[in-house]
């Protein structure tokens, strides 16, 4: 693999990008732009390593590892054959292929996923095969064919943790956006009081602990050519921080307890995490100074049910008025309505966003008074 830079996309959920955007400044990435699904830095192999490693918000990483003109699939056979695929990928790891095209004169997604199929086989000797692990990806745009390689394997949030999940549980990656979105940064406590699996919690606890969300798991890139195991055991050891703060959870749902508790002793933040069975309406403000209340109510009833969920936002919204002064409240929830019925000062809601096939949105307050 080469030294030099070349373009890495962050995968993000659509709305969330800028979010994602942020998070990437912050954690001293080079920045070059965002699109729809994503956002685009400029690095090196050691920067597409720690974009797996730190990013809360990246759904996944791609790396850019070039492109040429392909007017027609004998020309993209041609030169897909002298492409440097030696550089990237190991000729004992098998890949598979997926091709998209758009607005080009090759149109065949399948027959131009087939010659870079053949080219790979037959230039550097590389098995083809559906199940791998690795992905490699061809996308044809006015004629321009550009090569990336699905550096996560696995999507991020899948942190290597979490193992018992509730009923609607949320991606880790988007409820690091919505913290991130809500103004978190590590320095204040967080409460959820209906949290189900614990997602908001765990991700809260973990980032006020300077933990890196990649530090368990698995990544695609390590089975790349010119992968240094060294510098990567040396970059996933760099981490730092600590915490006294105590992160708390609640739920009325006895199992949703229990799994929170197994995922946030898996994660290592169990005697940064406090869950307790109960209901919304009994949750008492925790001791110390205020932070934000990040929750992620039950929304999208079948009709006959509305009625309730008005009232289950009414009790959640007088829990937090009565109790949770200088407190920030973060809800997130598919209907303006239902963030209406807690009867909290929201300022407009943040962009929707795809969750559980409806759109959602956060909806954030400054301290309460
Ligand atoms: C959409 S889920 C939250 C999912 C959570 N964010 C996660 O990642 O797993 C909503 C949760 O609210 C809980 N819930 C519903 N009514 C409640 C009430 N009155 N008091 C406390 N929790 C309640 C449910 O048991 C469920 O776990």
């Amino acid at each position: 693999m080469s030294g030099d830079a070349f373009e890495i996309f962050l995968a993000a959920p659509p709305g969330l990008e800028p979010v994602l955007a942020e998070e990437a400044r912050a954690a001293g990435f080079d920045v070059t732009g965002e699109v729809p699904g994503g956002v685009t830095v400029q690095g090196g192999w050691p920067e597409v390593w720690r974009a797996n490693l730190v990013l809360r918000g990246a759904g996944r990483v791609l790396a850019r590892i070039g492109g040429f003109r392909a007017m027609h699939l004998a020309q993209l056979d041609k030169r897909a054959r002298k492409f440097p695929w030696g550089d990237v990928l190991r000729p004992d790891v098998p890949v598979k292929v997926e091709a998209t095209c758009h607005g080009s004169r090759i149109y065949h997604d399948k027959a131009a996923g087939q010659r870079v199929e053949r080219a790979l086989a037959e230039e550097l000797g590389v098995q083809i095969d559906a199940k791998a692990g690795l992905r490699v990806m061809v996308r044809i745009e006015d004629d321009f064919c550009t090569f990336s390689v699905d550096t996560s394997g696995e999507p991020l949030h899948r942190r290597g943790h979490k193992e018992a999940v509730g009923k609607a549980p949320m991606r880790e990656t988007l409820a690091a956006l919505f913290l991130r979105q809500g103004g978190y940064d590590g320095a204040e406590p967080v409460v959820d009081p209906m949290c189900g699996s614990g997602t908001f919690v765990i991700e809260a606890a973990e980032i006020a602990a300077g933990l890196y969300p990649g530090r368990s798991r698995r990544f695609a890139f390590e089975d790349l050519a010119g992968f240094d195991a060294d510098a990567w055991t040396e970059m996933k050891g760099a981490a730092s921080g600590g915490t006294d703060m105590v992160f708390h959870g609640s739920d009325r749902d006895a199992g949703a307890v229990r799994s929170a508790i197994a995922n946030a002793e898996r994660a290592g933040v169990a005697t940064l995490t406090r869950f307790e069975q109960m209901a919304v309406s009994e949750r008492m403000r925790p001791e110390g100074p205020p932070g934000l209340v990040m929750v992620n109510p039950p929304y999208g009833g079948r009709i006959g049910n509305k009625k309730l969920l008005y009232a289950l936002y009414g009790a959640l919204g007088k829990t937090l008025k009565e109790r949770f002064s200088g407190w920030r409240v973060g809800i997130v929830t598919s209907e303006g309505g239902l963030a209406k019925a807690t009867g909290l000062p929201f300022k407009p809601g943040g962009p929707p966003v795809a969750h559980g096939g409806l759109k959602v949105k956060l909806y954030q307050t400054g301290p309460l008074p």
